[in-house]
């Protein structure tokens, strides 16, 4: 007998499409899920998946082999739609018979989930609107997450809670639908689930676990962070596109929005052309993430996180987070 019997129930069907004891995800998190952070994910019964974000086909292939010498458990790979190496990047998937491919930044282009699924895995995609997700289940993809704008990373315009009371009721009954953003309790969970979710996504709350790489001067500004940090990056010029990023507020989120001003007038003066402005603006951002997970520069690296920051208080095992998250949802449940 398990000790979150009305959590697992409700979470059935998504530990059965994973192949997991619980149907909880770490979210891709680009340079966090790596095979220290995934491996450990799926070792303590949740489900892994690495961020290959701009990694070459070579650097996943080698990810990949590193993952599975650490786990014998299922865990998944994130490939971002627009990388220009897409369809190498789902060979290698195939190669090593990943189960699990999933789709984020975009519409799958054509031919790619047909060719994830000829390797025999499953695809998971995220959708913006209701319509689009019929489109995505109905041509191929085999769940659906859906994201609010509460998490960390590249966000949409809307809440967690307004997709789930959307995209739920219309889908919980014939298709497999995960619930991401914003969830730092089991108590959220819970009310996911019982709305019709199969399981959960989380990614903020795992990125600084004891198994994640990430420097331990990121891992401070999380611990440091409340909810009213995590702030979402905002466009300043209608003719220069920002998409929006939550991240940790410091000088860097400052220093980009003195940046698009600069990049405004010379737009104004003439000095740059549309092509060349737009550049500088998505250049700005060009390896923070790095710098921030990786070399520890909090202050001009982007720190990425979601609301749910104010949460993470301390380095903890996964084990002991996911442990934690049920509990709090069997006790919910449990209340009812
Ligand atoms: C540091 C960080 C990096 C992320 N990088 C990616 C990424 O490369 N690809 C992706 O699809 N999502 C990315 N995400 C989003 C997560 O996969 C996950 O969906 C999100 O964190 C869930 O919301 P939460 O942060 O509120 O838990 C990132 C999130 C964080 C916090």
């Amino acid at each position: 007998m398990s000790d979150f019997p009305k959590t697992l129930r409700l979470m059935s069907r998504g530990c059965d499409f994973l192949g997991t004891e619980y149907a909880i995800l770490c979210g891709a998190m680009s340079w966090v899920s790596e095979r220290n952070l995934v491996s450990a994910i799926s070792n303590a019964g949740g489900f892994g998946v690495i961020a290959c974000g701009a990694m070459t086909p070579e650097l996943l292939d080698t990810e990949i082999a590193a993952t599975r010498a650490m786990t014998d458990k299922p865990f998944g790979v994130n490939l971002i739609t627009m990388h220009p190496q897409l369809m190498e990047l789902i060979e290698v998937c195939g190669k090593h018979g990943v189960g699990h491919v999933v789709l984020a930044g975009g519409i799958p282009p054509k031919g790619s989930v047909e060719a994830i699924k000829g390797h025999g895995a499953k695809v998971i995609v995220f959708a913006p609107t209701l319509a689009l997700a019929k489109k995505l289940l109905r041509s191929g993809g085999d769940a659906l997450v859906i994201e609010g704008m509460e998490a960390g990373g590249h966000i949409g315009p809307v809440a967690t809670s307004v997709l789930a009371q959307e995209f739920l009721p219309a889908l919980k009954d014939e298709h497999l639908v995960f619930v991401a953003g914003g969830i730092g309790r089991g108590e959220a969970i819970a009310g996911y689930l019982e709305m019709g979710a199969v399981g959960v996504q989380l990614g903020t709350r795992f990125a600084c676990a004891t198994e994640s790489i990430a420097h331990p001067d990121f891992k401070k500004a999380f611990f440091r962070a409340g909810a009213r940090d995590a702030v979402a990056s905002v466009q300043l010029d209608p003719r220069l596109p920002v998409i929006p990023v939550r991240a940790l507020k410091n000088k860097g989120t400052e220093e980009f929005t003195a940046k698009q001003r600069e990049v405004g007038l010379l737009l104004d003066q003439g000095s740059v052309d549309m092509a060349e402005a737009q550049l500088r603006i998505e250049h700005f951002w060009a390896g923070a993430l790095r710098r921030a997970v990786i070399d520890g520069d909090v202050e001009n690296g982007s720190l990425m996180a979601g609301q749910s920051v104010g949460m993470v208080k301390e380095e903890e095992p996964v084990a002991q987070i996911i442990a934690q998250l049920l509990a709090e949802s069997e006790e919910a449940l449990s209340r009812r």
